[in-house]
């Protein structure tokens, strides 16, 4: 079955460019456990290397359980193409190395995940690439700040770990009256929740390890975007700069999560709408951000871009950030882990676990405060999850 948009969402998930194997009527899709394939002849091979001819040649270029999993992910996106990568790191790390190039100037949003904002200030920088945060929740921010340099704007949307908002075609429409590219990582909502590139992005980035996969089970990155910068990417970025090639294994094993995607998320859904409502009327919370709550600052853009308002919860208790410790210690059904998106509900600290690759002063500066708790909600029962809050904030 072949990329086809009339299809709804959740039948692609499944379905799209997969049919029972030709040779043995496999029903799921094989894995095509190698590193190299054989060459008919040597003007074969050089046909595939001169892009005459498509063909196989080598796993960290192209592998069909990959193939499968990238022409599916683009079908989900609704995309020209899409490239898989070892994690999230790899995708964002090979897609911005191929794009930019130094003397280019990078836009990013106040905050992003820990290790992107490490890559960004610490990998890029050091190669000559401006790095610039600015408050994007605010698109007018965005019309002052574009300078001659701005190559590329790079924002989540949530934002991992706060919840900022950005309003992502307001944003993109801004950028290309001036030919910026607008990069969106959408690992948060997935495109279950969220279509950037419908809502004019160029790029749109994933950590797979989470919702995607779903299962905690494998990590996986993807980026999704136009046939010609896909193709860029893969044979510049991949292929020569970070080899970050994703296991035939691991692409099965998210291939298969993806299957119950949007069962789960609209499971999780649910349960964080009502965690969130216990949590915002509990007296020993101070502030909570969760974009399904009517009391949540970008509401009504949450209604606009967003078809649900995700599973990830962020919130403060009263007391700071011993209160957050004491509460995070006394959980005993939700897992105290980085990552996101499981079957397993878990928590975790981003000022000392995800977001401690900013400084002190640089976490103050771009909104991630000591005491913020983050929730990712999972597949157990909501009353359960509600139960094991009420226990460890008594
Ligand atoms: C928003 C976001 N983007 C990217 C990543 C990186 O993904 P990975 O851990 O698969 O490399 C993460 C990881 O937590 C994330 O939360």
């Amino acid at each position: 079955m072949s990329l086809d948009i009339k299809n709804s969402f959740e039948t692609r998930a499944i379905h799209s460019h997969y049919e029972a194997d030709e040779h043995l009527g496999s029903l799921a899709s094989p894995i095509y456990q190698t590193s190299t394939y054989v060459f008919k002849s040597v003007d074969e091979g050089a046909a595939y290397f001169s892009d005459e001819k498509a063909g196989y040649i080598y796993t960290r270029i192209n592998n069909p359980t990959l193939s499968l999993l990238e022409n599916r992910i683009a079908s989900l996106e609704e995309g020209e193409a899409a490239i898989v990568f070892a994690s999230g790191m790899g995708a964002i790390t090979s897609s911005l190395w191929t794009l930019l190039n130094p003397g280019d100037e990078l836009l990013v949003d106040l905050t992003v995940y820990g290790c992107t904002y490490a890559f960004f200030h610490q990998g890029l920088a050091r190669f000559g690439v401006k790095v610039r945060h600015i408050d994007m929740s605010d698109p007018n921010n965005v019309v002052r700040e574009i300078t001659e340099q701005t190559k590329m704007i790079f924002f989540e949307s949530p934002a991992n770990p706060n919840m900022r908002l950005v309003d992502i075609s307001a944003v993109s429409d801004i950028a290309h009256r001036q030919n910026i590219l607008v990069a969106v990582d959408n690992t948060y909502c997935t495109p279950y929740i969220q279509k950037p590139l419908a809502l004019g992005a160029d790029i749109v980035l994933h950590s797979l390890t989470k919702y995607i996969n779903g299962h905690g089970d494998a990590m996986g990155g993807a980026v999704i975007t136009s046939a010609e910068y896909a193709k860029q990417i893969r044979l510049v970025g991949l292929k020569d700069m970070t080899g970050a090639c994703l296991s035939p294994h691991d692409a099965n094993l998210i291939l298969r999560g993806m299957k119950t995607l949007s069962v789960r998320m609209d499971k999780i859904v649910q349960s964080a709408q009502k965690i969130a409502q216990y949590l915002e009327a509990h007296p020993q919370v101070e502030s909570i951000m969760y974009p399904g709550l009517p009391s949540f600052e970008q509401y009504q853009l949450a209604k606009k871009q967003m078809k649900l308002a995700g599973g990830m919860i962020a919130c403060e208790l009263k007391g700071g950030l011993e209160a957050g410790k004491q509460f995070l210690n006394r959980l005993q059904l939700f897992s105290r882990a980085v990552s996101l998106g499981d079957c397993e509900s878990l928590a975790q600290h981003p000022a000392s676990m995800t977001h401690s690759t900013y400084t002190t002063e640089e976490r103050k500066q771009y909104g991630i405060s000591d005491g913020l708790v983050r929730l990712s909600i999972g597949l157990e029962s909501a009353d359960d999850l509600i139960a094991d809050i009420k226990q460890a904030l008594a």
